[in-house]
């Protein structure tokens, strides 16, 4: 008698397999990210390389907030598009900078919503790299003060939690300290811990304003051929006071999230880039893929991979549909 093992048992019919599965993905393990422009009035600009996202301007925030919430969605994370931008990204950490009046106004529409800041100046400086420059060198240590004076602008404004990306080393000690400072000592950092240098981004900046102007950010974002060094990023971003670790891009990086993952007890969070929304949006556009099969089965592979929270610009779909199936 030939023996070997029935797997096929367990996937007779679809309760039998509910029963067993190991991954689910839920509405709450989803972050909306929200591109807000400054200096327009009712205009929803789809960004040509992201089809179905949009910039809004500032009076069209409250019917998104409501349509998000009405979507069961929890959180979002909030991109600014600044009318002005200058040298050192003044925008980025001004008062009434378009990062904090929508931060504000998101609150006074839904004040449960868990709202991200974004933490960065390259939407805000005028040669769009992450720091400050001096001749044409991106400076470490003066860039901390300005990131700090941003994360406590944003949590003046009400942000919930501070998400800083712009890969300075020691950016989560100055923020950490500068909200301290400043008393919000309970504000949570989920920190670009682990964030590459990848070519996934392009989109985004697109939508964002963001390209840098000259060179690139391989001297301060990672080299995708690196295993070792985003523990010892995470690593530091851990000791100094981070709340959860992002992983960034998600797709290329699914090893990456399962050794985050399984190095540190904290939340791991997976950005779903736009360059990896954008390949999907083209295929399904062209009748070539199933766009929701081939989201659902992307956004499980990144919760498999170890990922608890996922920023993805499928968060709207992605929580109709899983309404559709309740
Ligand atoms: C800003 C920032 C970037 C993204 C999020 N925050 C772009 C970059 O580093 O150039 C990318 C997000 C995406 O591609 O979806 N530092």
């Amino acid at each position: 008698m030939l023996e070997f093992k029935r797997h096929r048992r367990l996937r007779q019919t679809a309760n039998l397999r509910s029963m067993v599965r190991e991954t689910v993905l839920k509405t709450e393990d989803l972050i909306y990210p929200i591109f807000v422009i400054e200096g327009e009035t009712n205009k929803k600009i789809e960004v040509a390389s992201m089809p179905g996202v949009f910039q809004i301007s500032f009076d069209l925030l409250e019917e998104e907030i409501n349509t998000i919430t009405e979507l069961g969605i929890v959180s979002v994370i909030v991109f600014g598009v600044p009318k002005d931008k200058d040298e050192v990204g003044t925008s980025a950490y001004c008062e009434h900078g378009i990062v904090q009046q929508a931060i504000k106004k998101i609150k006074q529409v839904n004040n449960e919503l868990v709202v991200i800041a974004d933490t960065c100046l390259c939407q805000f400086t005028n040669h769009g790299h992450c720091g400050v420059i001096e001749e044409g060198i991106v400076l470490n240590d003066p860039t901390l003060d300005l990131l700090a004076k941003t994360a406590v602008s944003q949590a003046k404004a009400g942000a919930d939690v501070i998400a800083p990306s712009n890969m300075m080393d020691g950016f989560v000690a100055a923020i950490r300290h500068g909200l301290d400072e400043a008393g919000f000592a309970h504000i949570p950092i989920m920190s670009y811990a682990v964030k590459y240098s990848s070519a996934f981004y392009g989109p985004f900046r697109d939508a964002a304003h963001s390209a840098p102007s000259f060179g690139d950010r391989k001297t301060y974002q990672m080299d995708p051929a690196n295993r070792l060094e985003a523990l010892r990023e995470a690593e530091s971003d851990v000791l100094e006071g981070a709340d959860f670790l992002i992983v960034k891009p998600a797709l290329s990086y699914l090893d990456i999230i399962r050794e985050v993952k399984d190095n540190f007890s904290y939340p791991v969070v997976a950005y779903n880039v736009s360059g990896e929304y954008s390949m999907i949006k083209a295929a399904s556009l062209n009748g070539w893929i199933d766009e929701k099969s081939v989201v659902m089965e992307k956004l499980i592979s990144m919760k498999r991979a170890g990922a608890d929270l996922i920023i993805t610009y499928f968060a709207k779909d992605v929580a109709k549909w899983l309404n559709e199936g309740k």
